[in-house]
């Protein structure tokens, strides 16, 4: 399927954001955008990346009552030769797909989509920042757009890519973030959303950010959805306790966690990296045990947007834990030194999950 690129005349294109300032993560946007529209008469229509602007919809519109939407999180690195990679954007393309089917919206052709991606990422090429811990993020997203209440599937669909140059998103960058434990609030349950990225997971989740973020945590970690037990993940990333300093431990997909692409790169590159790892069913009393005794040694956080995010403190049942030595661990630098190094490409990709768009 073929991609029309709309006219944007020179004079039109916006200021790229100061190299000396500190660069806000998912607050400023680039001068173009993805649209391609669905409707139920005709299916998909014309794929266009056209000026980035705001969206006209009927206040009735569904996506407005019902939260039907998803979207995606991946991004675009500048490398040292000036070239930029995608980082298992395909990976992205797919878990779209998954959400799209849970969601009963159209599912977009894997290719087209990254195709699509690889095109908007190429002519917004000049906004991929190189300072420290920066990057492009692009944010895939659909929507569905019928003007209706009445609460069915079908009707209109809008997949639209906007593109947003972002540091990092603790503003500390890398550095600890401290978690605490809920053991009264769920994210997700067996049978629900947990597992696809539909907006509605993290608008639910909103109240309870909020609520331990005034008790002074930066994020909140979520035990399972029946018995409120065993370890789920973070709002905006999965989790992994490293045991003794050499063995990663990850809770394994319960159907109420989300598959990170991070996550799943940690558990493919940390056996090269000298460490053993297993996906369990992990009971937070072994954890707060571990924690206790000195056997868990440190923790860590994985998503596109936080990359590994260390975790020095847990709280729990109003009380406090200190993760390992407190700070920032080796193997969770390890595991974000050797990962960004690939994304950035300031070493060889070992494992074919870049893909370089050649604009030096
Ligand atoms: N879990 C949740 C709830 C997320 O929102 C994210 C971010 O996308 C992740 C985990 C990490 O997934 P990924 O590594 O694919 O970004
Ligand atoms: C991402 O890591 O890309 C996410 O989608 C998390 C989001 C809440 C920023």
């Amino acid at each position: 399927m073929s991609i029309t690129v709309l006219p944007l005349p020179d004079d039109k294109l916006k200021p790229l954001p100061d190299p000396d300032a500190a660069l806000p993560f998912g607050q400023i946007f680039t001068d173009r955008m993805y649209t391609h529209e669905w409707t139920e008469a005709n299916g998909w229509g014309d794929a266009k990346i056209e000026p980035y602007g705001p969206l006209s919809l009927d206040p009735s519109t569904s996506v407005f009552h019902y939260a039907q939407e998803f979207f995606e999180g991946t991004k675009a690195y500048r490398r040292p030769d000036g070239n930029i990679n995608l980082f298992r954007t395909i990976e992205n393309c797919k878990r779209f797909n998954q959400s799209a089917r849970r969601a009963v919206m159209p599912e977009v052709d894997i290719e087209h989509h990254f195709e699509a991606i690889r095109k908007l990422v190429e002519l917004e090429n000049r906004w991929v920042p190189n300072g420290a811990g920066q990057s492009l993020y692009i944010r895939p997203t659909m929507i569905a757009t019928a003007p209706r209440l009445g609460l069915k599937p079908g009707g209109s669909y809008l997949h639209f890519v906007i593109l947003s140059p972002s540091g990092a998103y603790f503003v500390d960058g890398f550095n600890p973030v401290s978690v605490y434990i809920s053991d009264e609030f769920v994210r997700a349950v067996p049978g629900g959303t947990g597992s696809v990225k539909m907006g509605g997971n993290y608008a639910a989740a909103i109240y309870v950010a909020q609520q331990v973020y005034d008790k002074g945590y930066h994020q909140v970690l979520y035990l399972d959805g029946i018995e409120r037990k065993y370890i789920e993940e973070v709002g905006a990333m999965n989790i992994a306790f490293v045991m003794n300093g050499k063995h990663i431990v990850t809770p394994k997909l319960s159907g109420s966690i989300l598959p990170g692409i991070t996550r799943k790169s940690v558990l493919e590159m940390a056996p090269d990296l000298g460490y053993t790892v297993s996906e369990e069913r992990i009971d937070i009393n072994d954890i707060v045990k571990g924690l206790e005794t000195g056997d868990v040694t440190e923790a860590f956080g994985m998503g596109t947007a936080a990359v590994i995010a260390p975790v020095d403190k847990f709280g729990w049942k109003g009380k406090d834990l200190v993760v390992g030595a407190g700070g920032v661990g080796p193997v969770a630098t390890n595991l974000y030194t050797t990962l960004t190094d690939i994304q950035y490409g300031r070493i060889a990709d070992p494992y074919g999950w870049t893909h370089t768009i050649e604009v030096a």
